[in-house]
């Protein structure tokens, strides 16, 4: 099989590597063909964080940075791309960088494994917030390390590194001059090529094209789904076909009646898009993973997916979201065009991990309808862990209400059925009545009844149900006015603030 070669910008210079297999993962390269052993292991599955590297390419003309699992990461996806791991910061002096400097002096690391993942999900923040002149509170702190688990230290003194950084003189990354790298690096890439063991298209009609060419290769967009495949299951494709390198499925773009997300925008730039239309879904947005996992992976990885227990499809079918499904055919004539469809989201589901897509069909666009004013929508998700946990439950509500009469009810659930589910009953039990704690009541029972759900490690099936109904009643006291008690708003007292 034909392995394109791999480059990546590494300490300001170009590395090349052959016959790297399309599954060899970019911590596996780092490892075990570089010899960069300080990058660690700890889960191979995402969790952990022992892995983080930062990864880094040009965009609307400037350096982007984002810290990014490396053990669940094809080596190729990175082609192209600036590397850093935690023996690229120190300074040609030896001298420590600031966020080095900082775990140090705050007795930030004790056994150390997981601190080269700290140190790069530091780093990212420092490049992203810091370098920009912004003061970095313990809450962004605490978002931009929640993909990051230490069993040692307990996390105060890393927090505290976290602050500390910013107090120290500053050291940046020269961005004119590693963009210039990229640059050059780029024109050396040579285009997709169209059968080779990894293809990258670039363009819509190219990934359309290597699809219908390939429909048994394995499609991927961030792999943090299917990176455990190979990591767990150790699945081998012999051939992956990456959609994130596809300009036109990059964008999100903005209409008056609706958002539309293309299937390769990354989870953290879909949900930045979802929250400025609908800023109460922030911690919901902060919930899915941690950082680097929505960093790496997208928002129609997760749809196309179809976990019954993903978190982004309860809350698409909720507002009401339709996805557009696109292939290329060819006719008889040797020609051939760009054929696509458009469903509500729901509908792309039709058992236990089966949907209805074609064997040349992608997802291309989400399309999420934007917030009119008598909209009332919440999210809510439980799970055993605050962050980088998957969901028990969860239950998203749409509700329009006019003139105290729910005009429209749009629900969406998860960890309830084998799909994400809509919950058309409890709907209807809420549609065209008024919003009132007896019609709540009612409905809370028909929620509970709606679904069957499965007892598993996350939850009985009892637990689940319970839950539901309990959600909608927390959705009516907090549409009272109620103020919402989240656990972790809890102190205790003499506790760090
Ligand atoms: P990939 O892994 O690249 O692909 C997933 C599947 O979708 C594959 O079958 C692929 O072929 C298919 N696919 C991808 N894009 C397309 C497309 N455009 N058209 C057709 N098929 C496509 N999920 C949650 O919902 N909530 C969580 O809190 C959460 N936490 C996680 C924590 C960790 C540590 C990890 C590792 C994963 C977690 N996930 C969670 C799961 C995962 O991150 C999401 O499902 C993510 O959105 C997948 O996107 P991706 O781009 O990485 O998909
Ligand atoms: Fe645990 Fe990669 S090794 S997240
Ligand atoms: Fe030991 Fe964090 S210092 S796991």
């Amino acid at each position: 099989m034909n392995h394109p070669p791999l480059r990546i910008l590494r300490r300001g210079e170009t590395i090349t590597l052959h016959n790297v297999p399309p599954e060899r993962t970019l911590l596996e390269v780092l490892r075990e063909d570089l010899h960069s052993c300080g990058t660690k292991e700890g889960c191979g599955e995402g969790d952990c964080g022992a892995c983080t590297v930062v990864l880094g390419q040009e965009e609307n003309g400037q350096l982007r940075t984002r810290a990014v699992n490396s053990c669940i990461k094809p080596a190729h996806a990175a082609n192209g791309m600036a590397l850093w791991t935690v023996e690229d910061l120190v300074q040609p002096d030896g001298s420590l960088h600031p966020t080095q400097q900082a775990m140090a002096q705050c007795h930030a690391s004790q056994c150390g494994f997981c601190t080269p993942g700290f140190v790069m999900s530091l780093f990212s923040l420092y490049q992203n917030h810091t370098l920009q002149g912004e003061t970095v509170s313990r809450e962004q702190a605490a978002q931009a390390l929640s993909g990051n688990l230490c069993r040692c230290t307990g996390y105060r003194p890393i927090l505290d590194a976290a602050e500390s950084m910013q107090t120290l003189p500053r050291v940046a990354v020269d961005e004119v001059e590693t963009l210039s790298k990229l640059k050059l690096l780029a024109q050396e890439l040579r285009g997709p090529e169209p059968d080779s063991t990894y293809i990258s298209p670039t363009t819509l009609k190219d990934l359309l094209q290597t699809r219908a060419r390939h429909p048994q290769a394995q499609l991927v967009a961030g792999c943090t789904d299917v990176g455990l495949w190979i990591t767990k299951m150790h699945k081998e494709f012999g051939r992956i076909i990456d959609l994130t390198r596809v300009a036109e499925l990059q964008r999100v773009e903005t209409y008056p009646h609706h958002i539309a997300i293309g299937a390769a925008v990354s989870l953290t730039d879909a949900f930045a898009a979802l929250v400025a239309d609908r800023p109460q879904l922030t911690d919901f947005a902060h919930r899915f993973a941690g950082q680097p996992v929505r960093n790496a992976g997208t928002l129609g990885g997760n749809v196309a997916n179809g976990s019954p227990i993903g978190d982004s499809m309860p809350l698409l079918i909720a507002l009401g979201a339709n996805v557009v499904l696109m292939r290329w055919e060819q006719e008889k004539n040797g020609k051939g065009q760009i054929r696509h469809r458009e469903m509500p989201l729901e509908k792309l589901y039709t058992g236990y991990r089966q949907n209805v897509f074609l064997p040349n069909e992608v997802l291309a666009w989400i399309k999420v309808p934007r917030p009119t004013a008598s909209e009332l929508t919440r999210s809510y998700k439980i799970s055993k862990r605050f962050e980088d946990d998957i969901s028990a439950v969860c239950l998203v509500l749409s509700l329009h209400i006019v003139d105290g009469v729910v005009h429209q009810a749009s629900i969406g659930a998860g960890g309830v059925a084998a799909t994400p589910a809509r919950a058309a009953q409890t709907e209807a039990a809420l549609r065209g009545q008024p919003w009132n704690m007896t019609t709540v009541q009612r409905a809370q029972q028909v929620l509970r009844a709606e679904f069957s759900p499965i007892s598993d490690m996350r939850a009985s099936s009892d637990y689940r149900r319970t839950v539901l109904g309990n959600l909608l009643q927390r959705f009516w006291l907090e549409s009272q006015g109620q103020a919402l008690v989240e656990v972790r708003q809890l102190r205790a007292e003499g506790a760090h603030a």
